[in-house]
């Protein structure tokens, strides 16, 4: 049996029987909302073929089970391109979450902002995304499937539904676009004006790739930047890692009452 295969049964016999509705993808700092999940905890580690990521602020673990009434996956981490150089890191979690019955993930990260009118602590919904780094998770890919179509990758019900319960809980979430950097480092400010003058409103290290290979799996998929800074150049605040752990859980709190009435709202 494949590795995907082992872990596909692994996740089927501890989870029963019931199709799984949607996954979500937890960035840097926004780990919380898988302690809601009433369900079953994965290590990574435990997964054959599953990419155990070591980044600090990332818990390395999955929870399949009910969240707000519908049957989920909770990826509580990621594994980046940064900690191996593999774009592809995430294929198998995606693979995963299709075969056990999901048609839509939300994938969330941790961002830096271009729009002084989207400040730290606030959130993004991403309308569509540059992915600067060049790199592409499907490059070795063999079959035609490849060849993904890209216009709309971000579901457009699946935006509108998640900005009217943004607005039905009285969050601001506006929509802009996210530029894929290859990360560890962070960018200069002279990529950041060359990103600027590409059309970004936001930039961040993970979640296009991933967008890719979701799309390549056939599945809807929708993505909110949880800001954590301005970016390189265009704030006063030092940027590190630890800044982003600070500063996500501040974005996690409204994500988690957006995502609550999305899931308990949405059929
Ligand atoms: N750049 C890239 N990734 C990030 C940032 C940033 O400014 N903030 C949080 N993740």
């Amino acid at each position: 049996m494949s590795k995907s295969g082992e872990a596909l049964a692994l996740l089927r016999a501890g989870a029963g029987g019931a199709p799984v509705e949607l996954g979500l993808i937890l960035g840097s700092g926004l780990g919380q909302i898988a302690e809601l999940v009433e369900g079953v905890a994965f290590e990574y580690s435990d997964l054959p073929g599953f990419p155990v990521s070591a980044v600090s602020g990332h818990p390395a673990r999955l929870v399949i089970g009910d969240l707000w009434g519908k049957r989920v996956i909770v990826f509580g981490g990621r594994m980046h391109y940064y900690e191996r150089g593999q774009a592809d890191a995430m294929r198998i979690p995606l693979e995963l979450l299709r075969a056990l019955g999901a048609d839509r993930v939300i994938l969330t990260n941790a961002a830096g902002s271009f729009r002084p009118d989207i400040p730290p602590g606030e959130l993004m919904l991403i309308s569509d995304h540059i992915n600067f780094s060049g790199l592409n998770p499907l490059i070795g890919e063999e079959t035609d499937a490849r060849f993904v179509n890209m216009t709309n990758a971000y579901c457009p019900d699946m935006r509108a539904a998640l900005s009217a319960a943004a607005m039905a809980e009285g969050v601001a979430l506006k929509s802009g676009i996210y530029s894929w950097y290859s990360g560890p480092s962070f960018e200069t400010p002279a990529e950041i004006n060359a990103l600027k003058i590409l059309g970004t409103d936001a930039v961040g290290m993970s979640t296009v790739p991933e967008v890719i290979l979701a799309r390549f799996f056939g599945l809807k998929v929708a993505a909110i930047s949880a800001i954590t800074n301005m970016a390189a150049g265009l704030g006063s605040e030092h940027i590190s890692h630890q800044h982003t752990k600070d500063m996500a859980p501040v974005g996690a709190a409204k994500l988690a009452r957006i995502l609550e009435r999305y899931i308990s709202t949405t059929a």
